[in-house]
Order: structure tokens, then C-alpha cells, then sequence
């Protein structure tokens, strides 16, 4: 094999990718790359820009000046991965592209084919040599299809929208209803597998993993136990 061995993490909103993936990513020492934070990226820059998320022409001549830099800093301790920091060009966006406002425009963005194909050539560069965690919606479906492990992380939707609303209270920002979380959570994830380019859909040959009643831990011991059984394979 010419490059290192990647991992593919996809799964609809709240299933813990971002959590598990670079948790993993430690465990197996290799680099993490959070692809949801980069079609965020392009759209806090298309808002900030006063530009109408639909207007695909618009969208994509404000992708010409829209330079996303991410960096992932070490962890601090075991169980502590470190945070992804994200910058449009000199602009530092780590928790402006995490807005309710972007949340609910990303898959409008991320639907549009000329986004997509700029972002795939990014992620895939940033993989040619492998070593990497790669999370996303499409990441072991067409970013890396020969990925060496496929993971399809989900929950049920009220398991997803119950930790968004943890999530909300440990950030102190304003309670949503449980209701509302489960509704944007579905219309997103509806919005993102009904899309013509790369939907969000399992793999043929990814591993699904249920993670309801699973604690963090677990589901990241069950990866990196996946990853080991396919390299001994190998
Ligand atoms: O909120 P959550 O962490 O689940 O989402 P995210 O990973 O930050 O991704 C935000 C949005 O980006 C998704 O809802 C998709 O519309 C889009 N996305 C995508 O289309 N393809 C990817 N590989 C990653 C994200
Ligand atoms: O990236 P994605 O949207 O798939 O999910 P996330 O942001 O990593 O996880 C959403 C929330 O679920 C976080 O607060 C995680 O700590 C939590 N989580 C959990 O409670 N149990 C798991 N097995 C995985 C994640």
C-alpha cells in the first residue's frame, strides 16, 4: 500500500461523530479531519457575505474567495482530543460556524454541486498520503471509497435530539424543545440524503454502528477494535 490507512466516520446529525472521531483519532495516532466544519465554513462566509444561501451562481463566485484553514491542536490529556479551530481567510470562525443561523443553511449550501466539488478536492488532498479520521456524510462513499474502515455511526432521533439539548445546556445558550430538536435534526438529515450530488447514505461496505444506550468510550473501543481486526487482516 502506497499511503497510510484511512478511516471513514459518516452518519446523520448527532450520532457523535465529531466525538468518537477524534477520539479514535488518538487512539490510533492518526489525524483528524471534521468535513462538516468545512461546508459550515463556506456558509458562514456566504452570510456573512449578505448573499441568499440559494443563489447557486452567487454561491459559488463567493467560493473563489473563501479560503477555510482548519487545525486540529494535541490533545490535553487521554479522553481529552483537542479542538478544531477554523479560520476564513484571516478570520477565526471556530464558534461562529457553530450558530443555529449556519446550522440551519448548511445543507442548503452543501447541497449545491460546485461547493461539493471544491471541498472533495480539499478533503482528498488532504488524504493522499492517509493517516487520517475522516468524518462526514459521504466521506466513505466518494471522498475516500477505498477507505481500509468504513463506519456508519447512528442513533435514533430522540437519542440524537436528548444530546443536542445536553449539549445546549452544558454551552449555557437559550433550551430548545425536544420536539424542535428532533424536527431540524430530521429536516436536515432529510435534506441531506434526498441531494442529487454524494447524499448522505450508508456505504455498501461500511460497518453500521447503533449507538443508542452506548456511552463515548464504548463506541470509540468498538472502532479502534475494528481498526486492529482489519490491518491484522491485512
Ligand atoms: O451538526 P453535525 O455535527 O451533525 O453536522 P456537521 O458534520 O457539522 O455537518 C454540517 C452539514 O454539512 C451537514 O448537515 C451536511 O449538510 C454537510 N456535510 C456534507 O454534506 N458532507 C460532509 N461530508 C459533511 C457535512
Ligand atoms: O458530529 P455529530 O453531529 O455526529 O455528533 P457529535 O457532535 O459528536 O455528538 C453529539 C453529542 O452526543 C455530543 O454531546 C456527544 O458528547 C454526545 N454523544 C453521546 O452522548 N454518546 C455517544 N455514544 C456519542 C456522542
Amino acid at each position: 500500500r502506497s499511503r497510510q490507512p484511512i478511516v471513514a466516520i459518516d452518519g446523520p446529525a448527532g450520532a457523535g461523530k465529531s466525538t468518537v472521531a477524534r477520539l479514535v483519532a488518538d487512539r490510533l495516532g492518526l489525524m483528524y479531519l471534521d468535513t462538516g466544519a468545512m461546508y459550515r465554513a463556506v456558509t458562514w462566509h456566504v452570510l456573512t457575505q449578505e448573499i441568499d444561501p440559494a443563489d447557486e451562481v452567487a454561491v459559488a463566485e463567493a467560493l473563489a474567495n473563501c479560503q477555510i484553514r482548519l487545525a486540529t491542536e494535541p490533545a490535553t490529556a487521554p479522553g481529552e482530543p483537542g479542538l478544531t479551530r477554523v479560520w476564513v481567510n484571516e478570520a477565526e470562525i471556530t464558534q461562529a460556524i457553530r450558530t443555529a443561523e449556519v446550522t440551519a443553511q448548511v445543507s442548503t449550501i452543501a447541497a449545491q454541486p460546485t461547493v461539493r466539488k471544491v471541498l472533495l478536492k480539499q478533503q482528498q488532498e488532504y488524504g493522499t498520503q492517509g493517516g487520517v479520521v475522516m468524518e462526514g456524510r459521504d466521506i466513505g462513499t466518494h471522498v475516500f471509497p477505498a477507505a481500509e474502515l468504513k463506519v456508519f455511526l447512528t442513533a435514533s432521533v430522540e437519542e440524537r435530539a436528548r444530546r443536542r439539548q445536553r449539549d445546549l445546556l452544558a454551552q449555557n445558550q437559550p433550551p430548545v424543545s425536544i420536539e424542535a430538536l428532533e424536527e431540524a435534526i430530521d429536516e436536515r438529515d432529510r435534506k441531506d440524503s434526498t441531494r442529487r450530488v454524494a447524499p448522505l447514505q450508508k456505504a455498501e461496505d461500511a460497518i453500521e454502528l447503533l449507538t443508542d444506550g452506548l456511552s463515548i468510550e464504548e463506541v470509540v473501543e468498538r472502532i479502534v477494535a475494528l481498526f486492529e481486526d482489519r490491518l491484522h487482516r491485512n
